[in-house]
């Protein structure tokens, strides 16, 4: 959707989305019906099994996606020689680091859909040499359903938040990746060179915990007249049932503005962004 509303405000590129059930990651006649129908300059794969719940109790279904799904469209693509840009996260990583990941750090996944999302890493880098793969984290957007949206539905019923402070993430506003995304597009067509083919980290600049975000959340919209409840912050280890998550979540993007001279803004200022499109829907 960002994507979409992203391409929709420029003139430098044309893009079409497609989705189940034209394209299906799991259908592999599909993918080559819709690439030789397309024939698109770049391919962007957001496409992915991203509940990390669900992963650890069907991790069958996340790897069959986002692993041989992942591989199939890649290969696709490299057969008629289109290049892709693949999205992955932040969760390839253990969180154990005491700063934020590079590119040259050692991914090590403690939960099954980053094992998987690390195995797509493979997988399009084996099949197609021409890739751009972006690991992201904590993505927000006015749309859908994402943690912004969801405090501020939840801020309308209840009178209290308890919220994580123990994770360390970069806060990655959708706009803005979709923005990043359509530059690498437009420059993989104009000027595909060697050196740019790679992993890249993209993220909004700064951290935040999860509890970070929710008070600055609150504070935009407080600002605006909309919805603001407290938040009191709470630490996942009280959370045993959930799925384990990297507690540094954070990503150095020095790579990304040296190649592509791409910088992303103040996580701050995406969340104001975020608030006042949400207001003026
Ligand atoms: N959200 C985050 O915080 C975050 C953080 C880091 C990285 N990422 C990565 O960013 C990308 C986009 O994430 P997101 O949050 O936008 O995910 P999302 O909201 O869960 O959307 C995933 C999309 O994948 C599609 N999909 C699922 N299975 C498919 C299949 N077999 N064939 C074709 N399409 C399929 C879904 O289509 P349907 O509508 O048909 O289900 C949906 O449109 C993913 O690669 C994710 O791993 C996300």
């Amino acid at each position: 959707m960002a994507l979409s509303a992203a391409a929709a405000r420029r003139t430098d590129v044309s893009a079409y989305a497609v989705g189940r059930p034209a394209l299906d990651l799991t259908d592999q006649p599909s993918i080559g019906r819709t690439l030789f129908g397309m024939a698109p300059d770049v391919i962007v794969n957001t496409a992915s099994y991203t509940d990390v719940e669900g992963a650890e109790k069907e991790p069958h279904l996340a790897f069959r996606r986002n692993t041989q799904g992942a591989a199939a469209l890649a290969r696709k693509a490299a057969l008629i020689g289109i290049p892709i840009i693949h999205l992955s996260t932040v969760y390839v990583f253990d969180g154990d680091k005491p700063t934020a990941y590079t590119e040259a750090d050692e991914p090590n996944p403690i939960n099954a859909y980053g094992r998987s999302k690390l195995l797509s890493e493979a997988a399009i880098t084996n099949a197609n040499p021409n890739h751009v793969i972006l690991r992201t984290g904590w993505i927000h957007s006015p749309f859908g359903r994402n943690f912004v949206t969801s405090i501020l539905q939840r801020a309308k019923t209840e009178s209290e938040l308890h919220i994580d402070e123990s994770q360390r993430g970069s806060l990655t506003y959708a706009p803005h990746l979709a923005d990043a995304i359509l530059d690498i597009a437009a420059r993989i067509t104009s000027d595909p060179n060697d050196g740019i083919w790679g992993t890249y980290h993209i993220a909004d600049q700064g951290t935040a915990s999860w509890c970070d975000l929710g008070r600055e959340v609150f504070r935009a919209s407080a600002s605006r007249g909309g919805p603001s409840i407290p938040i009191t912050a709470a630490s996942t280890e009280s959370m045993t049932d959930q799925a384990p998550r990297p507690l540094n979540a954070t990503l150095d993007c020095t790579r990304l503005s040296d190649t592509w001279d791409i910088t992303l803004p103040i996580w701050q200022d995406a969340v104001a962004d975020c608030i006042a499109q949400i207001n003026s829907n």
